[in-house]
């Protein structure tokens, strides 16, 4: 029987259809406070979008090649090679880089919108909530946000969560 305590993330899943949707999120979830990772940065295309919002970005790829024109095209960006899903190397590369907090992570990934990759998906998003504990992720996912649409937690017959009817007591 799982936990409460144990699976209380704080970390929004944002899921977006298409690189546009992804890039459009950065108004919305980004502030200049903000140091920001990004996984699967390929060129850095969206990782320069994100520089001017926040106060530092790193982006990362599995691709040595991606990593290497992405600094070339982008030498004012932070770029590191890293594999998605090696958590260990996640949290090592936030120590090497003397980053307390990633407050926003993006991931865009080959290989995770279609529904075959849901459950790796959800995998992958609830590593990164429970070992880097951003405040949110964004995500490039066509599955996940058609499963995010098909979801409603269920309030209760008065439409109240038993949470918030604690807190009114
Ligand atoms: C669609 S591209 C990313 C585009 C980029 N985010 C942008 O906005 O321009 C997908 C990238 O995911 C990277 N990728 C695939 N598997 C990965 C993994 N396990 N860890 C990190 N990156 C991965 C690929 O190398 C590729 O560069």
């Amino acid at each position: 029987m799982p936990n409460n305590q144990q699976f209380r993330l704080r970390t929004k899943f944002i899921g977006t259809r298409d690189v546009h949707e992804y890039r459009q999120t950065i108004a919305a979830w980004v502030n200049e406070q903000d140091t920001v990772l990004e996984i699967g940065c390929e060129w850095g295309t969206t990782t320069v979008k994100l520089a001017p919002a926040c106060q530092r970005v790193v982006g990362t790829d599995v691709s040595q090649d991606c990593i290497d024109r992405a600094r070339k095209q982008y030498p004012e960006c932070e770029f590191a090679v890293l594999d998605a899903f090696d958590a260990r190397a996640a949290v090592d590369l936030a120590r090497e880089l003397e980053i307390e907090q990633f407050h926003k992570i993006y991931i865009d990934m080959s290989g995770l919108s279609g529904y075959r990759s849901l459950l790796d998906t959800i995998s992958l998003l609830t590593m990164y909530a429970t070992i880097l504990r951003p405040e949110a992720i964004i995500i490039k996912s066509a599955s996940l946000k058609h499963f995010a649409n098909l979801c409603e937690p269920w309030r209760g017959h008065d439409g109240v969560s038993r949470k918030s009817a604690r807190q009114n007591k």
